[in-house]
C-alpha cells in the first residue's frame, strides 16, 4: 500500500513498450491510471490486465485531448507517446518533420498546459517527461528531427520548473538510451529484424527499467524531486568524435 498523494496518472503512448510497462507499474503503485494511445485493442487488452482506463485518442488530435482533460483531475501526467524516423536533415521529408514535431513536442507542449491549471488549483501534481539521450548528444545514426524535438522536451522540462516554483508540483524528465521495444521495428518496418539488428546481440534496457526509474520519481516522498535521470544499458556509452580528412570534402 503506497501513501502517495497521487490519485490519478494519464500515461501517453500506453498502448505498447516503455507506456504499457509504466500504466502496469504505477497501477500497482495504487493510481488510478488513464492510459492513452491510438490502439484501441491493445489498450482493451492492457486494461482488462491492468485494470486501467483505456482512451483510445490521438495526440495529435487537440478536441480529443481537450474534451479527455476537461473530464479528468490528473495528477501525474506522463508524456511518453513518440515516433521516429530514419534518415536525417538531408533526406527527411517535410511531412516526417511535421509528424515528429506534433507528436514529440508540440502534443507534449499542448497536454501540459491542458493539466498544468488543475495541478495549480489543487497544489498537488507531477509532470513526467521521457525524452531521451537524443536530446543530450549527438551522435551519427540519429534522426535530426526527433534529436530536436527531444532536445525541446528536456527544455520544456526545465523550464516548467521555473513556472511552476513555489507549488507543491514536481517535474522529472527521464531520459533513456536504448529500450527494447517496437520503435526500432517501426522505424525500418521490420520487428524480426529490428530485433536482429538492434537487441540479439546488445544488452539493451527493458521497457519495465524505465517504468521502474518513473515510479521511482513519481512515489519519492513530496519533499524529493528527481527532477533527471539519464538511463542507460550498462553496456552502452555516448560519446564519439569524427574527424573529416581534408580529402573527404567535396568540390
Ligand atoms: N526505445 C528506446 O530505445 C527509447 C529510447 C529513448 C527514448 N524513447 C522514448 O520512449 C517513448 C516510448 O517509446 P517506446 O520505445 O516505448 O516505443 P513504442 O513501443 O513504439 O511506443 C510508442 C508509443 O507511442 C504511441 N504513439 C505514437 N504516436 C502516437 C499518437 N499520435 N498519439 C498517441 N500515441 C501515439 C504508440 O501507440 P499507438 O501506435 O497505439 O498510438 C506507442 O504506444 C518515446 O517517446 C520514445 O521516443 C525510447
Amino acid at each position: 500500500m503506497s501513501n502517495t498523494p497521487y490519485r490519478t496518472a494519464l500515461v501517453t503512448g500506453a498502448s505498447s513498450g516503455i507506456g504499457a510497462a509504466i500504466v502496469r507499474r504505477l497501477s500497482e503503485g495504487g493510481i488510478e491510471v488513464h492510459a492513452l494511445a491510438r490502439d484501441a485493442k491493445r489498450l482493451e487488452a492492457l486494461a482488462s490486465d491492468t485494470g486501467c482506463i483505456p482512451h483510445a485518442v490521438s495526440v495529435s488530435d487537440q478536441a480529443g485531448l481537450e474534451a479527455l482533460i476537461a473530464g479528468l483531475e490528473v495528477d501525474v501526467l506522463v508524456n511518453n507517446a513518440g515516433q521516429s524516423r530514419t534518415g536525417n536533415i538531408t533526406n527527411t521529408t517535410p511531412d516526417d518533420i511535421d509528424a515528429l514535431v506534433d507528436v514529440n513536442l508540440r502534443a507534449v507542449l499542448q497536454l501540459t498546459r491542458l493539466v498544468v491549471p488543475g495541478m495549480i488549483e489543487r497544489n498537488r501534481g507531477h509532470i513526467v517527461n521521457i525524452s531521451s539521450i537524443a536530446g543530450h548528444y549527438a551522435f551519427a545514426g540519429g534522426n535530426t528531427v526527433y534529436h530536436t524535438t527531444k532536445a525541446g522536451v528536456h527544455s520544456l522540462s526545465q523550464q516548467l520548473r521555473c513556472d511552476l516554483f513555489g507549488r507543491q508540483i514536481r517535474v522529472t524528465e527521464v531520459s533513456p538510451a536504448r529500450v527494447e521495444t517496437e520503435v526500432f521495428g517501426r522505424l525500418i518496418g521490420d520487428m524480426a529484424e529490428a530485433k536482429k539488428r538492434f537487441f540479439d546481440e546488445y544488452d539493451s534496457l527493458l521497457p519495465e527499467d524505465i517504468a521502474n526509474s518513473v515510479a521511482f520519481a513519481v512515489l519519492a516522498p513530496q519533499r524529493m524531486n528527481v527532477s533527471f535521470m539519464e538511463v542507460l544499458p550498462t553496456m552502452q556509452v555516448v560519446g564519439g568524435l569524427n574527424f573529416a580528412k581534408k580529402t573527404s570534402a567535396p568540390g
